[in-house]
C-alpha cells in the first residue's frame, strides 16, 4: 500500500484544515520537508505505524496495543482496519481518526495526516 502522510504540526502552522479537499494538494506545493509530507509503502502484515518507523520517521506512539491515542491519525483517503479491541470512539472514527499502531491497510492507496492527538477531540485519549 503506498501512503502519502503529513504532519499535523504544518496543517496547524499554515492553518490548513482536516476537512480540505485540497488539504494534500496544498502540501504538495507548501515547502515542507521530508519528515513532514512524504510518501511510504506499508508492506503486508505491517501496520501503519511499523511501516513509517522502518521507512526511519519518528511518528508518536506510546502503548501500541489500541489503548491510548498517542498514535491517532486522521484518514483522508483510504481505509486502514481497526482492531476491536481499541479505544477509538465511533463518532470519532466515523470522523476519520484511526490508530496507526493497530490499522493495517485495507486499500492500495492511502492519505493520513499523522500527529493528530493534539486535537482537542482527543484530548481524553490520550493516557
Ligand atoms: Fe496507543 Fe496506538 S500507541 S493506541
Amino acid at each position: 500500500t503506498r501512503v502519502e502522510f503529513l504532519d499535523y504540526e504544518a496543517v496547524v502552522d499554515y492553518g490548513w484544515s482536516l476537512d480540505d479537499d485540497e488539504l494534500f494538494r496544498k502540501a504538495s506545493h507548501a515547502d515542507l520537508g521530508p519528515d513532514a509530507h512524504g510518501r511510504l509503502l506499508v508492506h503486508p502484515d505491517e501496520s501503519l505505524l511499523e511501516a513509517a518507523e522502518r521507512s526511519g520517521f519518528a511518528w508518536p506512539f506510546s502503548c501500541r496495543g489500541g489503548a491510548c491515542a498517542n498514535c491517532a491519525v486522521y484518514l483522508a483517503e483510504g481505509e486502514l482496519s481497526q482492531p476491536t479491541d481499541h479505544i477509538m470512539p465511533e463518532d470519532l472514527a466515523e470522523r476519520g481518526f484511526r490508530l496507526s499502531c493497530n490499522g493495517y491497510p485495507l486499500t492500495d492507496e492511502l492519505s493520513v495526516v499523522f500527529n493528530v492527538k493534539q486535537r482537542p477531540e482527543l484530548d481524553d485519549l490520550i493516557l
